[in-house]
């Protein structure tokens, strides 16, 4: 039995004698009374998992268990537990192997996000160079000219007095910047009514969540509706993915000196997966491609639609963001990186949103062999349920925790960046650690900047009124929030 790193011990746990840590069973572990065979599963509702978990937290403590039928997982809301698993990666945990079935029955192709142990080391080192900073940057002009498209759609919606479908709008966004950055595709979503990728890759992410949470496995005896037009959704990504690979295929071949210099994420790729004994497969590259487009379109969408809610409900903090875009952009001209890289106040804010609306409130892993976390033993094959939203909206840890404050990201809030950081972990922690942070971040500013700079927010607001509810669908959204916007200067 491997131990990981000492966790803080619970004090109610029963001591075994001086100086013997005592170890308690999963099993034996407070949680939340389940039904005979079932256990919790037939009060998981899987819209709503995360808020389930934190409530429960709060009821059971930062440690607890649930059982969904035959499977006891142990779930962790204490943010330095959740950092040690997170950090014991490869190694100590993996990703959940239900999403390795999951995944592969739906006719996902293997790709970072879902791969373990060798496979994605392979996988990470070559992603991993083709997402630098560097990079990021040589593709700027990309993620311009899809600021520049935002503004073109939001502007015609600014004069007719139309409201945005907020969320749906930011999608087109981050999957045009995704498919030109890291594809060479100008797929322009923004310009065009024909949302294709888009509108399958909704349908993918959710179906992906609600089976992986399922306890019965209908899908392997009969097929709803749902289910079939999934499959549809499927085959239709898989063209458009087929679709992004021939064309750099046939760039790489057009230019060869493309192979010693790729232009982008795929072009590496393929470069890579054409080397002897590389490793890395035809199915590798598109599962990778429909990684990118999974793991990058949502979860920024979604952050920036809570984001642009946020600051609508806190004047002081947009009238501050507003005014920093404006001083940044006062000498006209084109967007450039150093536009954005001087929105410090801005990117406190989306650090805010991040802690008060991870898209990612809970992360599975499991334990590769026997363990011990804290006093608790985990067995080797548990899931681990991280519960990501507790500690870093707990007063004890942040001030005034539940509160929008973006200031506390520059140190005016009596908390350094630094130790906000290591108890927030929107990007989740260690070698597995989000590669796509830092052009989450400039899209992010971009759009803002967008926004801020060009338009008077008129209102962000649900159908109903009040605070949008969270869904959760994978990544986690704000349901309904529509915007009206006016041109700048136009009351
Ligand atoms: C605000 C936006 C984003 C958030 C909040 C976010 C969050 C996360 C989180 C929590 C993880 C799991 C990390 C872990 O297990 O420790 C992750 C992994 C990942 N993300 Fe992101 N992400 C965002 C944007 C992006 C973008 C834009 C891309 C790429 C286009 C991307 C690609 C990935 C990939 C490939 C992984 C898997 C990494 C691995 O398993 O090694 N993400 N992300």
């Amino acid at each position: 039995m491997s131990a990981v790193a000492p966790i803080k011990p619970d004090p109610a746990a029963p001591s075994k004698g001086p100086g013997t840590p005592a170890v308690r069973r999963i099993a034996d572990l407070p949680g939340p009374k389940g039904w005979p065979v079932l256990g919790n599963l037939p009060q998981i509702k899987a819209a709503e998992f995360h808020l389930q978990l934190e409530r429960w937290a709060h009821e059971y403590g930062r440690y607890f268990q649930i059982r969904m039928a035959n499977r006891h997982m142990l779930v962790v809301a204490d943010h330095d537990a959740v950092a040690t698993m997170l950090r014991d990666r490869p190694d100590g945990f993996r990703r959940s192997a239900r999403l390795d079935v999951i995944g592969a029955e739906l006719g996902l192709k293997p790709g970072l996000f879902g791969s373990n142990g060798d496979d994605w080391k392979r996988q990470r080192r070559m992603v991993m160079s083709a997402f630098d900073p560097g990079h990021v940057k040589a593709y700027y002009p990309s993620l311009v000219k899809c600021g520049e498209r935002l503004a073109g759609r939001w502007g015609k919606a600014a004069h007719s007095g139309a409201s945005i479908d907020l969320q749906a709008d930011l999608m087109r966004f981050t999957v045009d910047a995704i498919a030109g950055l890291a594809f060479g595709n100008d797929v322009n979503t923004l310009e065009s009514d024909d949302d294709v990728i888009q509108r399958h890759l909704d349908k993918i992410f959710p179906k992906l969540f609600t089976r992986l949470i399922a306890g019965v496995p209908y899908w392997r005896f009969f097929k709803t509706a749902s289910d079939r037009a999934l499959e549809e959704s499927m085959s239709a990504v898989n063209r458009a993915i087929d679709g992004f690979i021939a064309a750099a295929r046939q760039r790489l071949a057009d230019d060869p000196a493309r192979r010693t210099a790729p232009q982008n994420l795929l072009e590496a790729m393929i470069v890579a997966a054409d080397e002897p004994d590389s490793g890395i497969d035809h199915d590798r590259v598109a599962g990778n491609v429909m990684t990118m487009l999974l793991a990058g379109e949502d979860t920024t969408a979604n952050t920036l639609t809570w984001c642009i809610w946020l600051l609508q409900q806190h004047p002081d903090a947009m009238a501050r963001a507003m005014a920093e875009v404006r001083g940044v952009m006062a000498g006209g001209g084109p967007v450039t990186l150093d536009h954005l890289s001087q929105l410090d106040f801005v990117e406190a804010c989306m650090h805010e949103t991040m802690r008060l609306r991870p898209v990612a409130p809970q992360l599975l892993v499991q334990a590769n062999h026997d363990t011990v976390l804290g006093d608790i033993a985990v067995p080797a094959g548990t899931v681990v349920v991280c519960v990501m939203r507790f500690d870093s909206v707990d007063d004890t840890f942040v001030p005034e925790g539940r509160q929008f404050r973006p200031e506390r990201w520059l140190g005016e809030a009596g908390l350094s960046a630094a130790s906000a950081k290591r108890i927030s972990m929107p990007f989740g922690a260690g070698p597995r650690m989000c590669p796509g942070r830092y052009l989450a971040l400039q899209e992010m500013k971009m759009v803002l900047l967008t926004l801020l700079n060009g338009f008077e927010i008129k209102s962000v607001a649900t159908a109903e009124g009040g605070e949008p509810a969270e869904r959760l669908m994978f990544a986690m959204a704000p349901v309904g929030l529509r915007m009206t916007l006016s041109p700048r200067g136009a009351a």
